[in-house]
């Protein structure tokens, strides 16, 4: 599909296509073969945990393509917004429930890092609970915006600092079922 096809798609609402299925899809095939190497010989139970809802689509792409023994877990979060008091904090919805996190390498798998917020603590409450490793993936990645350091283990893309929509992101719940990524239009959201 070119970028033009994409567009007609729903042109209505996006400003610009980012990644064509195409690019989503040598993306992943990267990732995949980053995360081989890094996992291939160790003894542990690879997990990869995903970040519901948004990674839904990025993770079932990339678990086909890693071609080593591996189990699935989601998770669901949100961090709390900021300008409230407990900003820096994330709320657990769907927590992970295994009783053999010391047996396990947890790859957590998410759709875009923004504040950094959610992964940066996601990732220290896992660590609290003695998990033998946790390491992150992400699609997409906007570092400009970071209010806390962090860094994903794995990253796509970088993306300038632009609201995108599309392959499982939303915008107020919708889009996330259009098979490319897109910038929003300003208007819709301002
Ligand atoms: P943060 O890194 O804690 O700020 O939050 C990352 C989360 O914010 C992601 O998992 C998305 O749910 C959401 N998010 C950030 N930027 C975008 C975007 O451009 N489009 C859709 N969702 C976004
Ligand atoms: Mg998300």
């Amino acid at each position: 599909m070119s970028k033009k096809e994409c567009a007609c798609y729903d042109e209505r609402d996006c400003k610009t296509i980012l990644l064509t299925p195409e690019e989503i899809d040598s993306i992943t095939t990267r990732l995949a073969r980053a995360i081989e190497e890094t996992y291939k010989d160790s003894p542990k139970q690879l997990v990869l945990v995903v970040i519901l809802k948004g990674s839904m689509p990025f993770a079932t792409d990339l678990m086909r393509k890693i071609h080593l023994p591996l189990q699935l877990e989601f998770m669901k979060v949100s961090s709390y917004g900021v300008g409230t008091k407990a900003s820096g904090e994330i709320r657990i919805h769907l927590d992970l429930l295994r009783e053999d996190l010391p047996e396990c390498d947890v790859l957590v798998i998410e759709d875009i890092v923004d504040s950094g917020r959610t992964l940066s603590r996601l990732t220290q409450l896992l660590k609290n609970r003695n998990v033998n490793s946790v390491k992150t993936c992400t699609l997409l990645d906007k570092p400009s915006r970071r209010e806390v350091p962090f860094v994903p283990d794995f990253c796509g893309v970088q993306i300038p600092d632009e609201f995108v929509i599309g392959y499982g992101l939303d915008y107020a719940e919708e889009y996330r079922n259009l098979p490319f990524i897109g910038v929003l239009k300003p208007e819709i959201y301002s």
